[in-house]
């Protein structure tokens, strides 16, 4: 197995060859966003591109085969996963690129993991691959909102990643879907942190949060 980036790119890059050729071209919109980003914040384009390649690696399975993996690699599933199993293939994708392509930065596996749903603690690396997926060429000529937030993730990254969260919740009350709580709980961590640092007092308090979600 490869020690290096390059090699354990080249390897991932190998493995995405066999998927569908509409989820490689997005990759290739993710990877293209997510450097773009890197050289804006001064992120090791390598690690970038690694995480931008993993992503996606099983986003194309089928939800029964995602359950298994899943189980496979040992991950602890919660109702909300059962009920939307597409939500795990960042987790298994992060898990199979330790296992199986010897993978061991654990930035780039953590934003391998989280670009789903992101967590409430995220280095740059998930933070930029969590974005980039959301306003990559094709999403920003579907919404148009997501080039506001790619212009704003030049300047602040967690208020990007806070506005998208804010985005994704108007999407999923309006739509009448249900939040999943691992989402949920990483925009309340946001929220919070965007508070503390516009020193703002805390009055956020989780009842209000609850409410909110359902
Ligand atoms: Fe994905
Ligand atoms: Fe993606």
């Amino acid at each position: 197995m490869p020690s290096s980036i390059t090699g354990q790119l080249a390897l991932v890059r190998a493995e995405m060859d066999s998927r569908p050729p509409g989820l490689i071209h997005h990759v290739e919109r993710v990877a293209a966003e997510a450097l773009d980003l890197a050289a804006h914040w001064d992120l090791d384009p390598a690690r970038v591109e690694l995480a931008a390649w993993g992503h996606d690696l099983f986003r194309s399975f089928a939800p029964a085969d995602q359950l298994r993996m899943a189980r496979e690699c040992g991950l602890a599933l919660t109702p909300a996963d059962e009920a939307s199993p597409l939500v795990l293939h960042g987790p298994i994708a992060a898990a199979v690129l330790r296992a199986r392509f010897a993978v061991t930065d654990d930035d780039v596996l953590a934003a391998v993991r989280d670009h789903t749903l992101g967590l409430g603690q995220m280095p740059l690396i998930a933070v930029v691959i969590l974005l980039a997926d959301k306003f990559e060429r094709r999403k920003r000529e579907r919404d148009p909102v997501m080039r506001e937030i790619r212009r704003l993730a030049r300047r602040d990254l967690n208020a990007a990643l806070l506005c998208w969260a804010d985005w994704k919740w108007v999407q999923e009350r309006t739509h009448g879907w249900s939040s999943h709580p691992v989402h949920w709980q990483a925009r309340t961590a946001w929220v919070r942190d965007h508070h503390f640092e516009a020193g703002l007092p805390g009055r956020v308090r989780e009842e209000e949060f609850e409410t909110a979600r359902s």
